[in-house]
């Protein structure tokens, strides 16, 4: 016997049944979605994973018409009966199967259930802790079930492009050592070693560059990695990921596959064709003109440096801020000249709210007093010179009826601030639509070249506490590009290294690197780090043992499933595309995760909890 297409206990898919089937006696089953009671004559909608069917009890058939008196919504049941041509004027033409019904003849109810929380529909308003206690209710929503047949989708072409590509499934441990990864560990005791425990990977990275080292060549897997930090839209304690290494090859090759294998989802899943190759763009030019790593490139306002423009200013603000050796930066919103006053208030206390002093602005006029040069209109520009105000115009390429803003401060602060404003303000002036299944851009971009080191007092990396002033950009296993190795101590804030992100619309999808393969250079950026050799050793002595054996030139990525699949269903949230994800405080109002520890584990563990510190 071989497995029947709808399970033995019914003929055929509630939502596969059409005027084909008209005369058949089928049996279907699944969840009452509705039920209207006429008395002599009820209508139940049954609702299976296929999709849903009218079912008709009339009082030829009084047993199963007594058991759909009975039945509520959301119970389970199952029904015999005969499909029929609804009759004329009653087709449905929004639901699939609209065109008939089914007779029943019998009516067997599986399962009671309780009134459920919420209706189980797509756009109704109910508070995320609701939806996550009752996930499973939550799940059976048209949209959440169309996400995780997705994400089962992508994850399906993403095996086959690897595998095509001579890539293994090798899997790797959970309970392990600490893999740095510029997050907090989880850590899960040991009790067969009191004292001790395992961390849960912050993600394969070890393991992958050590599958090199053992001759697989090229190695993937989609991995759950575990991260304890803050969470966002776009971030989950636990979280999966395509990750992948190959040997022998270095950054084109891993440009190609992935080009290859974002084609692919896009074209299976949305029957979209993606331009490629994917454009580059380094670093250095994307904070330039973005003010960010992580670039939209779905809409311009692009940044403009005004430091020369101002190089000998008389406007206090600027001149103070270039003097301390920072910079000004501006950004201009086409059409912005008919933002109110208050507006260009709420953008300034929005500024603020992010430790900036404030927000200058101005508006573009045209040309007045016999001038050909356009003018700003703005509480600064009494201040700025004619030369000033034709330099900002030109520099902004701004013209009559823009807005520009201005930002000041440290170059990093400046314009990691204007690069906020722009994604806010791009928003607010509905320069972009949410992409997804329904259309939208797919502005995918290669992030190259970033720098080696961040400086360590800008950073949340839990290691930045011991890191002597610099953290790692990507991870500390990424080679140094080749006119660093020699020297990236003495110039680590210039050093780059052979790193490389995939962006898409302003998320960064995917990371990854050409690898250090040299035990010496390895343990080089530990002790640059502030890890000592001892320490290095302790931490990472098996990597650079394994190095001591003989290891392939290697590198790897590794795209973000959750955010793939977000972006393609146009979520603005990982947790919408996955099946039990926890809340934004890291809990599961379901389970109830995590939980108190009960005695008998502390005492098993060798464990005594600490008292809670007094609140303050
Ligand atoms: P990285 O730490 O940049 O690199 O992670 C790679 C990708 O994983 C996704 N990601 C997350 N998704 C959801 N929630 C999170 N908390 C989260 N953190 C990361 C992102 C990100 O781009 N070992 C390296 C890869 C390598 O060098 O090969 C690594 O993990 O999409």
């Amino acid at each position: 016997m071989s497995i029947t297409a709808y399970g033995a206990l019914r003929s055929h898919g509630a939502g596969t049944l059409g005027t084909a089937d008209v005369g058949a006696t089928v049996t279907v089953a699944g969840w009452v979605q509705s039920r209207r009671d006429h008395g002599g004559v009820a209508f139940l909608d049954l609702r299976d994973r296929s999709g849903l069917v009218q079912v008709v009890a009339d009082p030829e058939a009084s047993e199963a018409l007594e058991a759909a008196h009975r039945v509520r919504t959301e119970w389970v049941v199952r029904v015999t009966g005969t499909v029929r041509a609804r009759p004329e004027g009653m087709v449905n033409d929004k639901l699939a199967t609209g065109a008939i019904e089914v007779a029943a003849t019998a009516i067997e109810v599986l399962s009671e259930a309780d009134t459920p929380p919420f209706p189980i529909e797509d756009g109704i308003e109910v508070s995320e802790e609701v939806r996550l206690k009752h996930r499973y209710v939550d799940l059976r929503r048209p949209r959440l079930a169309r996400n995780l047949r997705t994400r089962a989708q992508v994850v399906s072409v993403i095996r086959q492009v690897m595998e095509r590509h001579g890539f293994i499934d090798v899997e790797t441990p959970q309970l392990t050592r600490p893999t740095p990864e510029g997050a907090r560990d989880f850590l899960v005791p040991a009790r067969l070693q009191p004292g001790t425990s395992y961390a849960l990977p912050q993600s394969p990275q070890l393991f992958k560059q050590l599958l090199m080292v053992a001759g697989i060549e090229r190695y993937y897997q989609i991995a759950r990695c575990f991260r304890d930090e803050n969470l966002r839209a776009d971030r989950q304690p636990e979280f999966t990921q395509l990750d992948l290494e190959l040997s022998f090859a270095d950054e084109e090759d891993v440009y190609g596959l992935m080009e290859e294998l974002f084609a692919e989802v896009w074209r299976e899943v949305l029957d979209v064709e993606l331009p490629l190759p994917f454009p580059r763009l380094t670093f250095g030019e994307s904070m330039r003109r973005f003010g960010t790593d992580k670039p939209d490139l779905r809409y311009g306002l692009e940044l403009a440096h005004l430091d020369e423009v101002f190089a000998d200013t008389q406007v206090g603000v600027f001149k103070g801020v270039l003097d301390a050796g920072g910079s000004v930066v501006a950004l201009a919103v086409p059409g912005g000249s008919e933002l109110t006053r208050r507006e260009f208030d709420n953008w300034t206390e929005w500024a603020k709210r992010r430790g900036a002093k404030g927000l200058a602005w101005a508006v573009v006029e045209a040309p007045s007093g016999g001038s050909d040069v356009p003018a700003l209109r703005s509480p600064l520009t009494k201040h700025m010179s004619d030369a000033e105000v034709a330099g900002v115009i030109a520099t902004c390429e701004a013209e009559v009826g823009d807005a520009i803003f201005f930002g000041a401060g440290t170059t990093r602060f400046a314009r990691a601030l204007m690069g906020a404003l722009r994604v806010e303000l791009a928003q607010d002036r509905g320069l972009v639509q949410t992409s997804g299944p329904d259309g939208g851009e797919w502005r995918f971009v290669w992030i190259v070249e970033p720098p080696m080191f961040d400086p360590a007092d800008e950073s949340d990396d839990p290691t930045a506490a011991t890191a002597q002033g610099w953290v790692p950009n990507h991870h500390p296993f990424t080679s140094p590009a080749p006119e660093f190795i020699d020297d990236f101590e003495q110039r680590p804030g210039e050093a780059t290294t052979r790193a490389y992100d995939i962006v898409l619309n302003g998320v960064e999808l995917a990371s990854g690197s050409v690898r250090i393969h040299d035990a010496e250079l390895q343990r080089r950026v530990f002790r640059f780090l502030g890890v000592s050799d001892e320490a290095a050793e302790e931490k990472f002595g098996f990597l650079l043992r394994g190095f001591g054996y003989g290891v392939p030139p290697h590198c790897g990525i590794a795209p973000g499933l959750d955010r793939i699949v977000m972006l393609l269903t146009g979520e603005d949230s990982i947790r919408e595309v996955i099946a039990f994800p926890k809340t934004q405080s890291g809990g599961d109002p379901m389970t109830e995760a995590p939980a108190p520890y009960d005695e008998v584990s502390l005492r098993d563990l060798g464990l005594r909890l600490a008292p809670k510190p007094a609140s303050g």
